[in-house]
């Protein structure tokens, strides 16, 4: 079956020493959990993850939030896929909504992201959303439907079964306007239907589907408890440990 997990996405946020002690804190917090119902990620910026890995233990894994489109070479500023490989980082985020407006992330960039992924070894944590304008005409299914087929449904079963999909609505992202459950749980079943009709029940059963966009330690219960809802990509809440080992714990 698939696994529950909650990763908190930090963003632009944190000097490389309040990283560190946020990672602690939240290694600590989650050792002393005991046993939890999901696995915990982390995503701090570039700079900070080889330092928030020797920090955080096997309870905490690590993830980027972003990857190059490109292998190597000369492309001033990028980080490709295999280093994040070679610093042994497990996840990357691709297509967060943030990169697809401000830095014009095409569907067609995020497939060469995904595959360089995959190549490497590292999990997608693959973003998909609408845009508030979108959900008001009625085209939010047309919308996330065209995201994950434009920028997976190229991959084999077999690799596609190592992703990870985030919905996070735009509108949802930051403005503290999450989604009720009852939207949310409608959009990821809507997921799921899409993506058993490409690779079957079985595929579509146990990939991950995460929930981003305004979820905190007050709604995560909620949203959580949907079937079709496998856990959230914080933003906010996730740099206070004390709020996102609460969202941890929300299962
Ligand atoms: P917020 O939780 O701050 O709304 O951000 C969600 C998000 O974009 C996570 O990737």
């Amino acid at each position: 079956m698939r696994k529950n997990i909650v990763a908190g996405n930090w963003k632009m946020n944190k000097s490389l020493a309040e990283g560190i002690q946020l990672a602690k804190d939240v290694n600590v917090a989650v050792e002393a959990a005991g046993a939890l119902k999901c696995d915990v990620v982390v995503a701090p910026p570039f700079l900070h993850l080889t330092e928030v890995s020797k920090v955080t233990g096997p309870k905490v894994s690590v993830s980027a939030q972003n990857c190059a489109a490109e292998a190597s070479g000369a492309y001033t500023g990028e980080v490709s896929a295999a280093m994040l490989q070679s610093a042994n980082i497990p996840y990357v985020i691709i297509g967060h909504s943030e990169r697809r407006s401000y830095y014009g992330e095409t569907d067609a960039i995020l497939a060469k992201k995904a595959d360089l992924a995959l190549i490497n070894g590292l999990k997608p944590i693959f973003c998909i959303g609408e845009e508030l304008s979108q959900r008001d005409s009625g085209k939010y299914f047309d919308v996330v439907g065209q995201q994950i087929e434009n920028g997976l449904f190229h991959l084999s079963a077999n690799d596609f079964a190592k992703a990870v999909i985030a919905y996070e609505p735009v509108w949802a992202i930051g403005t503290g306007r999450t989604a009720t459950a009852g939207q949310a749980q409608e959009v990821h079943a809507f997921i799921r239907k899409t993506i058993a009709a490409k690779y079957g029940e079985e595929v579509a059963g146990n990939t991950t589907i995460l929930y981003g966009g305004s979820c905190n330690e007050n709604n995560a219960r909620e949203l959580f408890a949907c079937p079709d809802i496998d856990g959230g990509l914080i933003g906010g809440a996730s740099l206070v440990a004390d709020k996102f080992i609460r969202i941890v714990t929300s299962f």
